[in-house]
């Protein structure tokens, strides 16, 4: 973008959240917990086969049953103007089927009906009245029963194929050594500590308000617009606290359109918060992937192919393709040769979609842990064999990244790990009776900046209002809008207030892709930027103003909440003095960034995660005891929270090397971990020491601030890293995750 770099003062500096009180309070009001007068509850009753039909449905005992106002099943819920439909909306919509438009089922946990009652109680017992018969037929839920099986094109303007020089020959060259493995990670599941949940009241028969707990409230807005064929903003979308997404909250899902739906059948607001059990079939999940990666790389280390086919799964819903060969072999390492193509099948399991590195991390874990298998055949150091192809350029796309600093990530990583203490030969270092194994991974994700719009006001007592239709998904981003606005602005933080979470404000993205710093940030500079010049022209329009008669041009901000000249800043004038002379109780600006794209350089983040376990030979349970993540992200906000991004990353990536996975029964098709007990993540006693350092410089290429977004690189590179470890403590490569302590014995 032009705009010239950004001066920090606040920027860098480890703010306390601006919400943490509010949030340790409990005074901070999520969707769920907002109660519009007359408000019922919706409880939703799931499908219990996978594929088939509905062939009758008896509701008349919930329909008598304490408190019920409603009971919506496809026999009598209403029809919608027009399917939503992704291509023809702002916003996101992966699950495309409308919900209750007809007796098929696609997918076990598909929404079958929806009780409405006076209390959740009330409906939660209803539901289980309800009775539903199906004519089950055979799910098909492996990729050798697919329904469908293509191998796509492409995905958010990326080709999915991609191919250069010959790779074919290079695997076949006899003077290169060679590694050729499958790699499998399992399905995930997105598990914030806030359930999805929507809140819907209609106003008026036109007028839809809805508390929804989302990632994108414009994107909400727009799709919940269509589906019901109302103007767009006659359709507002309010989510000031989101309790955890990863992802899950992006899309609209099919709740969100009951919700509206109910709550218009009975003319009373309509709460429907998912259970646990219902966000592992409703809102998304990260695809199963199979990856088969092989690498050839001449005897000096120096890569000379790199072959990258992955597979994953899509509904019979819609669409969505777990770009592993993107987010990995695309842009981690040059070769002569490279190839990469993704395959999908389409299984009867609730839609696909995108979490936290979507890609990113299911592909690096495979890359990374060929990239260990090759150094193992190499006879090479695995931190030495990623230093030697390291390389500035983009491999796919043949232009330089704007900055890159992962030289620096594996020195200062390797340095602050002690790297050099370690003995290559697995199963060489213990710690008593342990297994003690180090491993390294490289870590990436791109840096995104989108179209947003931020809308500014200052007042006369020297305070600024600054609002945008954004989100903060607890990743501390009011906070990081608050510095870069204090930091635009020139006043410190505590006079700027920041708002968020409104359909109301202007357009904000979806708060994914780790876009939201950059994209937001920069609106915020140009904002203030505006600001600033309409402030100027008040000053040296002014008789009374030491800046009389200068040129606006000259003007900048001098000091906090002064303007003065940039030739002699001595001669200047408060914000304050030049609203109060000019009689005005505030003036405000609006800062509009659209979408660039650069064919120049490339933007990306790079960093080095460097792992440590013990494990007990005897009873193979994978202890991580130290880890070590050196990130080259640009400019960092706000250290402290930068660093828990980062850290939190790399928790969420040792719950996928060690504990996540989420079950399907085979013969119904039903989730079978489908609770918090089952379905493992890491919990205080498996997380040890986790040291955070950032490397770099501001990439002042990609905006004002210098900084590129880091909510989701934390968990890249960290599962392989794991495996890599483990592999070092015991001499066992394990290629499909998790690492359960079966898989060891
Ligand atoms: Mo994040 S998976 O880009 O919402």
């Amino acid at each position: 973008m032009s705009t010239a770099a950004l001066k920090a003062q606040s920027m860098g500096q480890p703010l306390d959240r601006v919400d943490g009180r509010l949030k340790v309070t409990g005074a901070a009001t999520y969707p769920a917990e907002f109660h519009p007068a007359g408000l019922l509850y919706g409880h939703l009753v799931t499908s219990r086969i996978a594929r088939g039909t509905i062939t009758a449905i008896d509701s008349a005992a919930a329909e008598k049953a304490p408190g019920v106002r409603a009971v919506l099943t496809h026999l009598n819920a209403p029809k919608l103007p027009e399917p939503p439909n992704a291509q023809k909306a702002e916003g996101i919509r992966l699950e495309q089927r409308v919900p209750f438009s007809d007796a098929r089922i696609s997918y076990g946990g598909q929404y079958v009906g929806v009780v409405v009652a006076d209390t959740l109680e009330q409906a939660r017992f209803a539901a289980d009245l309800l009775t539903v018969s199906y004519a089950a037929e055979t799910p098909a839920l492996r990729k050798e029963d697919a329904l469908e099986t293509k191998q796509p094109a492409e995905t958010n303007g990326e080709k999915l194929q991609f191919s250069k020089g010959d790779v074919e020959a290079a695997l076949k060259n006899a003077d290169f050594t060679r590694v050729e493995q499958t790699y499998s990670t399992p399905t995930e599941t997105h598990n914030p500590m806030e359930n999805s949940a929507t809140i819907a009241t209609w106003e008026s028969p036109e007028k839809l308000v809805l508390y929804d707990a989302t990632q994108y409230v414009k994107g909400a807005q727009s799709i919940v617009a269509r589906a019901f064929g109302l103007k767009r903003e006659d359709v507002r979308v309010i989510c000031p606290f989101v309790g955890g997404a990863f992802g899950c909250k992006g899309p609209v899902w099919p709740h969100t359109l009951v919700a509206a739906m109910a709550a218009r059948a009975v003319g009373k607001p309509v709460r429907i918060e998912l259970t646990r059990a219902q966000m592992f079939s409703g809102t998304g999940h990260r695809s199963a992937t199979s990856q088969r990666v092989a690498l050839a790389a001449s005897k000096d280390g120096r890569l000379q192919a790199i072959r990258h086919q992955s597979e994953g799964f899509t509904s019979p819903v819609g669409k969505y393709v777990e770009a592993c060969g993107i987010g990995s072999t695309h842009v981690l390492y040059d070769a002569p040769a490279i190839e990469f193509g993704h395959t999908i099948h389409t299984v009867n399991i609730g839609q696909s979609s995108f979490m936290r590195a979507p890609g990113e991390c299911p592909g690096t874990y495979a890359v990374e842990c060929a990239m260990d298998e090759l150094a193992t055949a190499l006879a090479l150091d695995p931190l030495e064999l990623r230093m030697l192809n390291n390389s500035p350029n983009h491999p796919t796309k043949g232009i330089p990244f704007s900055t890159k600093f992962l030289g620096d990530c594996y020195k200062v990583g390797a340095e602050k790990f002690g790297w050099g203490r370690r003995q290559a030969a697995p199963r060489s270092m213990k710690d008593g009776r342990l297994l003690v194994g180090w491993g390294v991974a490289t870590a990436t994700y791109p840096a995104n900046q989108w179209a947003a719009t931020v809308w500014m006001q200052l007042t006369a007592d020297g305070t600024a209002l600054v609002r945008c239709a954004t989100h903060d998904l607890g990743t501390g981003a009011s906070t990081a809008f608050t510095q870069i606005s204090a930091d635009a602005l020139g006043l410190p933080t505590a006079k700027i207030k920041f708002e968020l979470g409104s359909s109301d404000y202007p357009f904000g993205p979806v708060a994914g892709g780790s876009n939201s710093t950059a994209t937001v940030g920069s609106a915020i500079v140009l904002a203030a930027r505006a600001l600033q010049q309409k402030l100027a022209d008040l000053a040296v329009a002014n008789a009374e103003s030491t800046l009389y008669r200068a040129n606006a041009r000259e003007v900048v901000v001098v000091g906090p909440g002064r303007l003065g000249l940039v030739s002699n800043p001595g001669k200047s004038v408060s914000y304050a003095d030049v609203l109060s002379a000019a009689g005005l109780p505030s003036i405000d600006a609006e800062g509009e960034l659209k979408e660039e794209k650069n064919a120049k350089s490339a933007f990306q983040s790079f960093g080095a995660q460097f792992c440590e376990v013990k494990i007990d030979p005897d009873l193979p349970l994978v202890h991580v005891t130290r880890f070590v993540s050196v990130m080259d992200c640009g400019r960092v906000i706000n250290s402290k929270l930068g660093a828990s991004q980062i850290l939190g990353g790399i928790v969420m990536g040792i719950g996928m090397a060690l504990e996540e996975e989420t079950h399907y029964d085979p013969r119904t098709g039903l989730p079978v971990t489908r609770n918090l007990a089952d379905y493992h993540v890491p919990v205080h006693a498996d997380i040890n020491a986790i040291d955070v350092t950032f490397v770099g410089e501001p990439d002042l290429q990609f905006n004002a601030m210098g900084a590129r977004g880091m909510g989701e690189i934390g968990n890249t590179g960290t599962a392989a890293a794991v495996a890599n470890a483990v592999f070092h403590a015991t001499g066992r490569r394990v290629r499909d995750l998790p690492i359960t302590p079966d898989k060891l014995l």
